[in-house]
Formats: C-alpha cells, structure tokens, sequence
C-alpha cells in the first residue's frame, strides 16, 4: 500500500477535522501518501483531490466543520456516478480510502467496494451517534453539550415566565441525542422515537407537576420522533395546557458546529490513527469503532443494517430523574 484516500461525507459533525488530522498524520508517519477528496463522494466524482501532508492539517483539531467539505451525493448512488469516482481513484493510483461520515457514506463505501476492488475503512462521524459497532460517533458529544446549553437558556425563561416548553434537537431516526441532552440538563421529560409515547400519560404528569407546584416544564424531543418532531406533539397538547403557554424551540444545525470537545477530539483522533493502522494490517470493508474504551472494527454491512439502539436502563432512568 503506497496511497490512500480520505473523506469526509453526509451531514458534518464537529471533531471530523481531527480524524482527517489523525488519518493524514498516522498515514505520514506510516510513509504513505494521502489524498484529500473535496465534498466526499461529489469530490470523488469530479476528481477533486488534493495532496496532504502532515503539515496540511495543522491547527484544524480545534475546528468544526470540515476542511475537506461535505456533500450528501445523488449520483454516487447510480453506476454511472460510481465509475466516474473509480476512474479517478485509479487515475491517481488509489490504493485505499477511508471514509468519515454516517450511515449514507458507509452504504456508499460498501456498495462501491463490491464493484470495484479499492478497499475502504469507515471512520463513524455523526452527531446523531446512531451507528451499530461503535458506543460513541465523532460529533455527538459536542452536539449534547450544545444542545444542553441551549436546555440550560430556555429554562431560565421558562422558569420566569411559568412555561411549558418542548424543546426539539436533531436525530434524523435516532433518540440519542434528545435522551442525552434530556438527562443532561435534567429535563421533565424526554420523547424518543424508540421508546413509545402516550399523549395522554404526558398531559396528566404535566398537570400533576403543575398541581403539585412544578411551574414549568421543559420537554426534549428528538426531531424524529414519530409524533412530527415538537411542533407535532405541542400541537397535540395545546389546546388543553393552554394555560401553560407552550412553547417549540427547534435547536436544528446550531448542534452541528462549534469547536469540538474534548471527548471529541480524542475519539476522532483514535479512530482516525486506528483506521489507518487497521487498513495497513490488511482489513478492509469495515467500519472502526470504540466499544468499552476498546478498538474494534464491523463489517460495513452490520454497521448499516444493525440497529443501534438507547439502553433501556437510561430511558427509564431519565423518567426517574425527572420525577
Ligand atoms: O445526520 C445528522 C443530521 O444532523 C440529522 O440529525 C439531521 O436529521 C440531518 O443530519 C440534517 O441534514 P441536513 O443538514 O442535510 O439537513
């Protein structure tokens, strides 16, 4: 293996510039050379690819977003888009990629390795942490503690105005987000699409809280709850808890930027060094991971096939912690 490739790909997530540093970084130390691919698999496409040297990623570990830019690419879904992207990573004699991002771009990345015999290591970057083989995505942490900051400034205008707030954060089909955050800042209660909700259960605690002195509420609610996000369940309650006034906020791509934490950072950085290190010990196909501080990897078709879900124990215990 003389050269790879590295990517970053789907919705960004803050930390993906320290794995592409870790990528780049463990490939130079290694002798390889690296390519950055620009706006992931439309980079891919369109043969933008740059050389990176070790010196290139400088003083990105602190950044959000990602200087190799994103998109979420159409065409690489055809054949036509995939040899497009295969004929330039043989034009510049592309030995392996490693590819950061979710679900979307490891289905992308096992697709194309059947086709064509370039092998890809997934690196797990999202911040809805909804991926199968890994305890933590790069993004979600520093997604929680925006969003719990944001918890945390509602609540003081709630709690002054005697309001009932839902409070909606990002989880395209996953939970994780909202049932962290909901834990975090120590909300009254939090809707998850994993678990079920019984509007009726939700106004009597809310009355009860209210009846028993509790004059505000904060309620987190993960944007894909089946309910239609926030705005659905407030609309469902309204008209009977007028009284409390509800409120929706939706926190939206607020929690996809921002300087990375510290958790973050050192998740991204162990991925990205590990999967070079994997791809340079003959694994190909699979996506890197951390399950109990260990580094394990999982073939690309479990990752996107498995479904990851929020432990039982946490849901309840967040309905505990909230009473
Ligand atoms: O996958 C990450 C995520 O932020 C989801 O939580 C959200 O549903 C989606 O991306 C939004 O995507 P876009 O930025 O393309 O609208």
């Amino acid at each position: 293996m003389r050269r790879i490739a590295v990517f970053t790909s789907g919705g960004d997530a803050p930390g993906m510039n320290a794995a592409v540093r870790a990528v780049v970084r463990t490939a130079a130390w290694n002798k390889l050379h690296v390519y950055g691919i620009e706006r992931g698999y439309e980079g891919m496409i369109d043969g933008h690819f740059k050389r990176m040297e070790r010196r290139d990623v400088a003083n990105i570990i602190q950044r959000g977003g990602t200087v190799l830019r994103t998109a979420r690419s159409m065409r690489f879904m055809t054949p036509e888009g995939r040899a497009m992207a295969a004929d330039h990573l043989k034009a510049y004699d592309i030995d392996a990629c490693i590819a950061i991002g979710g679900n979307g771009t490891f289905t992308g990345a096992k697709v194309f390795s059947e086709e064509y015999d370039i092998p890809f290591i997934g690196v797990p970057g999202t911040i809805d942490n909804d991926l199968y083989g890994t305890d933590y995505t790069i993004g979600f942490d520093t997604a929680v503690n925006t969003a719990i900051e944001a918890v945390d400034k509602i609540r003081d205008t709630a709690d002054s105005h005697n309001r009932l707030f839902f409070v909606e954060v990002m989880g395209r089909h996953s939970g994780y987000i909202a049932l962290h955050t909901a834990i975090g800042s120590g909300a009254s209660s939090v809707l998850i699409p994993e678990a079920e909700t019984n509007i009726e259960d939700l106004k009597t605690v809310l009355r009860k809280n209210k009846a028993r002195g509790k004059l505000f509420s904060v309620i987190v609610v993960a944007e894909g709850h089946h309910l239609g996000g926030a705005a659905g369940v407030s609309a469902l309650i309204k008209d009977e808890l007028a009284s409390m006034e509800p409120k929706v906020t939706v926190i939206g791509h607020l929690q996809r930027g921002g300087a990375p934490t510290a958790l973050d950072r050192v998740l991204a950085s162990r991925l990205g060094h590990h999967a070079v290190n994997r791809l340079l010990e003959g694994e190909e196909n699979v996506a890197i991971g951390i399950v109990n501080d260990n580094i394990f990897t999982c073939p690309f078709e479990e990752s996107i096939t498995k479904q990851k879900q929020p432990r039982e124990a946490l849901i309840r215990m967040a309905s505990i912690l909230a009473i």
